[in-house]
């Protein structure tokens, strides 16, 4: 069996508003208490990950990595096999790679997911897809 993670593949925050990072996950197993949840995190430019985030058994654990402290929720749901967080305030030093990783024992092998997240300026944000349907 294998477990299938999801994730869009970029999205684009303003800086200083909230980001939604959107997992999802299909197991052939269901969810409960061996299930759990990590994200890490990829700086711009940086070849190292940094895991910052861990959620089993409805518990949240943060890693001590000062970018994140404070800024992250759980947002997901294992019943609807949804792993999602929340990260507030985001800033440009959250530019980067973020990785979605599900295990859901017996169902742990199973590729991460991958989220490239781009802090910009409000204006900068890119037009919504409805504005271009004009014709
Ligand atoms: C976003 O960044 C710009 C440029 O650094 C800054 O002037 C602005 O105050 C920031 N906005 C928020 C909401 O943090
Ligand atoms: C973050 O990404 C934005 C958009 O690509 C870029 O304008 C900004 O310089 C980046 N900031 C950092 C610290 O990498």
């Amino acid at each position: 069996s294998a477990l299938e993670v999801y994730t869009p593949k970029e999205i684009f925050v303003a800086n200083g508003t909230q980001g939604k990072l959107t997992c999802k996950f299909k197991s052939t197993s269901t969810t409960g208490g061996l299930t759990s949840v990590s994200w890490s995190f990829q700086p711009e430019g940086a070849d190292t990950t940094v895991s910052f985030f861990h959620y089993s058994q409805g518990q949240v654990y943060l890693g001590n990595y000062p970018p994140f402290k404070d800024r992250i929720s759980w947002a997901g749901d294992l019943d609807k096999k949804d792993a999602s967080i929340n990260i507030e305030n985001m800033q440009f030093i959250h530019n980067g790679t973020y990785i979605c990783d599900v295990k859901n024992p017996p169902d742990i092998v199973g590729k991460t997911s991958h989220i490239r997240l781009y802090v910009v300026e409000k204006e900068n944000l890119p037009v919504l897809e409805h504005h271009h349907h004009h014709h």
